[in-house]
């Protein structure tokens, strides 16, 4: 079933983990409407047409990419991106898969039921800072994602998936009552949906910076999975006659609705206690529920089901993260799955042992600056680069090629054979060709001129 696999992939750490501590960090509702336009007329035309490229070509991105184009080298690299984007989002999303997993056992020890804002960070900063705990885990989830892709129990997973992200709904809709009922709910629902737009081109000191529009884009490309080709591995299992369009914003509804769920539960308790809704970064929903779990009444029980379906929704990401990279090894190259997966998740996780040391051992390692221009611990850099750069280079060049240089006759096949609307055809292929590439293209290049100052310069910072 494409929906809950794509669904499977598309919910994860991106939803709950991430999306909540930008939405504070960027300074809540501008940020949280540029998302939302972001998703709209970015992510869903991507989401299309990676889902199109996909059941056209019925391959791996690299096979994909290469079998459409007949091989054309440029395009094949535009495959090799995705792969090369899997390995490294992999690499600490893993670490952050174990953090929820430790989380879990936190919960069922009822280690941190204590509604003191103090204690609680502590604890959390008690868990960054120990390299055996953070190897622990990262290699635990590391070794659940390599296991799963090994023996490719596709099908025995969808029937978890079909049960438990529902349930993930449940318990966010529970927390979400909980969070309004219990907590700031004027404070939270103002702050993550009334629009400071000035927030959406400064820092904290004033300054100007495109950083938090930047941050929306890269992220509606990493909550929707899209930019390296995840959704071409899954659009290859959608049926035939199933409308391509209609499961895209289906998926895309999905995982907004999460996205937002997770921040209201998070944000009324921030306001209730007065914390800092900037200030949390990474640590956000770990610093953040269990406050929550501390007050309410069988707080234990529901704390340990909310990180154990949070693990569950992180692995079903993970999966199709390695699935991407084994693939190609397994069909390109002909190695078996177990080899493939093996050789490949064991580089992975090495890699990955970098970010989950960049909290301890090497906490003074830093690769770029945040936006108040302080050196950024290797974990939130390598998601930076990854989610910031590679992703949307990679959506670039998917929009391209699905909007121009795919025939005519397969978009057509592909977008209206069956239920087909010819608006919604017509709508998406112009954003494709048009708007999508600009608007990625723009943005990419503000990235780049960060280091220039031109727009600085036109815009006047300070
Ligand atoms: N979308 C997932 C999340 O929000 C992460 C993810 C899985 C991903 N596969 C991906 C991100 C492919 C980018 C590309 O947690």
């Amino acid at each position: 079933m494409f929906i809950l696999a794509a669904a499977g992939s598309a919910i994860g750490l991106g939803n709950i983990w991430k999306f909540p501590y930008m939405a504070g960090k960027y300074g809540g509702g501008a940020f949280v409407l540029m998302y939302l336009a972001c998703i709209g007329v970015i992510g869903l035309p991507i989401l299309v047409a990676e889902i199109l490229i996909g059941r056209d070509a019925r391959k791996n991105p690299v096979g994909a990419f290469s079998v459409i184009s007949r091989g054309n080298r440029f395009w094949t690299a535009v495959g090799f991106l995705g792969v090369a984007s899997g390995f490294v989002i992999l690499s600490y999303y893993s670490v952050v898969g174990g953090w929820t997993v430790d989380y879990f056992t936190k919960s069922a020890a009822g280690s941190y039921l204590e509604a003191n804002p103090g204690r609680i960070n502590e604890i959390f900063n008690q868990m960054l800072a120990n390299p055996w705990e953070q190897a622990v885990w990262h290699t635990v989830f590391m070794a659940a994602t390599m296991g799963i892709v090994i023996f490719g129990v596709k099908e025995g997973l969808e029937r978890w998936i079909e049960v438990l992200m529902p349930l993930l709904l449940v318990l966010l809709g529970v927390l979400v009552v909980y969070g309004l009922v219990a907590g700031d709910a004027a404070g939270g629902l103002g702050y993550l949906f009334i629009p400071d737009w000035s927030k959406l081109v400064t820092n904290a000191a004033g300054e100007y910076t495109p950083r938090p529009m930047l941050e929306a884009m890269g992220h509606a490309f990493f909550t929707l999975s899209l930019g390296m080709g995840a959704m071409i591995t899954y659009g290859s299992y959608l049926g035939d006659h199933e409308s391509i369009p209609a499961s895209a914003v289906m998926v895309a509804l999905l995982d907004t609705a999460i996205a937002l769920l997770a921040s209201i539960a998070i944000f009324t308790i921030v306001f209730q206690y007065g914390l800092d809704p900037t200030a949390a970064g990474p640590g956000l929903v770990f610093q953040v529920l269990p406050l929550a779990f501390s007050q309410m009444p069988g707080g234990r029980f529901i704390g340990t089901a909310f990180f154990l379906l949070l693990s569950f929704a992180a692995l079903t990401s993970a999966i199709s993260l390695l699935e991407v990279v084994v693939a190609h090894f397994i069909d390109d190259r002909k190695w078996a799955r177990r080899t493939a997966t093996v050789i490949m998740g064991t580089v992975i996780w090495v890699l990955g042992l970098f970010s989950a040391f960049s909290y301890n051992l090497l906490e003074n390692v830093t690769l770029l600056e945040d936006k108040e221009g302080q050196g950024m611990p290797i974990l939130d850099s390598v998601d930076l680069i990854a989610t910031n750069y590679m992703l949307p280079i990679g959506g670039f060049f998917i929009a391209l090629f699905a909007g121009w240089f795919i025939k005519q006759q397969v978009r057509d096949r592909q977008l209206l054979d069956g239920s087909g609307s010819r608006a919604f055809y017509r709508a998406w292929l112009f954003v494709t060709r048009y708007f999508t590439p600009v608007a990625v293209g723009l943005l990419i290049l503000f990235m780049i001129d960060k280091h220039l100052g031109i727009a600085e310069w036109v815009f006047g910072g300070k």
